[in-house]
């Protein structure tokens, strides 16, 4: 049983297991192939904070499969846990469901419950990491350029759970990150570290300029300025942030075929502008399509050679 609760902690060889595994079952979707994997089987789904593509996406790949689910939720940080602690529901959960979802403030409560549950569980975001996000960010981009090994991401933006993702992801895929955003706003040297120490030849690099980060980019990345739970911030962000809007002057500057990736949902008109969102360059909606993908490709995974029987 492998639980999915960062990339950094997945590797690369679980990492690449899901992507391939995903592109199959894209394709078969596509074919109207149906795998019954999950029949009679129940997908168990927490969420703390708001969510649309998660949730319907986990939702659709499940019902796919031939399973279904079951939503937990709740709008604030650890009501969920008030009734009932972490550690009982974990052992009560895997008494019901085949797997759980988890979308959290606390990465930590996700670990805790990983630990005590008998049934494999995914990160669906918390403040530290949103690592199907990521997955389904790389898919996009492996079905634009292929192998990625060489390639060049510029995330312009704040150094949050997504960007964290993205980094590790890029780094044990062999591909360039490139971080542009204000200084108070960077990827934590703890974290930087971390990576380095799984992918001591990681290419990483931090630049100020906007415009200098999007000049060699295959792709350019950005997320809201300020992520759910953050919302007080809202202002204060957007005066700091201003001049890492990606606009069309932005995308000017990046090579012709540079793809724009957002994981949504977007701010129009603060991180990117419509003209973006709306034109050639933007893949935003293949990696919304993706989720569903990676979590039939998961879900495939943890039914086939990834459950405890295989092991
Ligand atoms: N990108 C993403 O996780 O979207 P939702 O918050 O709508 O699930
Ligand atoms: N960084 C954003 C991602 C939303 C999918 C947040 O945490 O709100």
């Amino acid at each position: 049983m492998k639980h999915v609760l960062s990339v950094i902690d997945l590797g690369r060889d679980d990492l690449e297991m899901i992507l391939d595994r995903s592109a199959v079952m894209k394709k078969r979707y596509q074919q109207g192939i149906h795998d019954p994997l999950y029949q009679g089987k129940t997908l168990g789904m927490y969420f703390e904070k708001p969510s649309l593509r998660t949730r319907v996406s986990l939702e659709c790949a499940v019902n796919s499969l031939g399973g279904g689910s079951v939503n937990l939720e709740s709008n604030g940080p650890g009501i969920l846990w008030q009734r009932e602690c972490v550690k009982d529901q974990a052992r009560v959960m895997s008494r019901f469901v085949s797997m759980v979802s988890m979308r959290t403030f606390s990465q930590a409560v996700i670990e805790e419950f990983a630990r005590e549950a008998s049934v494999p569980v995914v990160n669906v975001l918390s403040d530290f990491a949103h690592p199907t996000q990521a997955m389904a960010d790389f898919m996009t981009m492996r079905e634009r350029f292929g192998d990625l090994r060489g390639k060049t991401l510029a995330y312009v933006g704040d150094g949050n759970n997504v960007a964290r993702s993205l980094l590790s992801a890029a780094a044990y895929l062999g591909v360039r990150f490139i971080w542009s955003g204000p200084d108070g706003y960077r990827l934590t040297d703890d974290y930087v570290a971390r990576v380095k120490a799984k992918v001591p030849d990681v290419q990483f690099v931090e630049e100020s300029d906007p415009v200098k980060a999007v000049r060699e980019a295959d792709a350019v990345y950005t997320d809201v300025w300020a992520s759910m739970g953050q919302e007080g911030e809202a202002a204060k962000r957007e005066q700091e942030f201003a001049r890492y809007q990606i606009n069309e002057d932005l995308m000017a500057k990046a090579p012709r075929h540079a793809i724009v990736l957002h994981c949504l949902p977007a701010h129009r008109g603060s991180e990117i502008t419509d003209g973006v969102m709306d034109g050639p360059q933007a893949a935003v909606y293949d990696q919304s399509e993706n989720r569903m993908h990676i979590y039939r490709g998961l879900f495939t995974l943890w039914a086939n050679e990834w459950s405890p029987d295989n092991e």
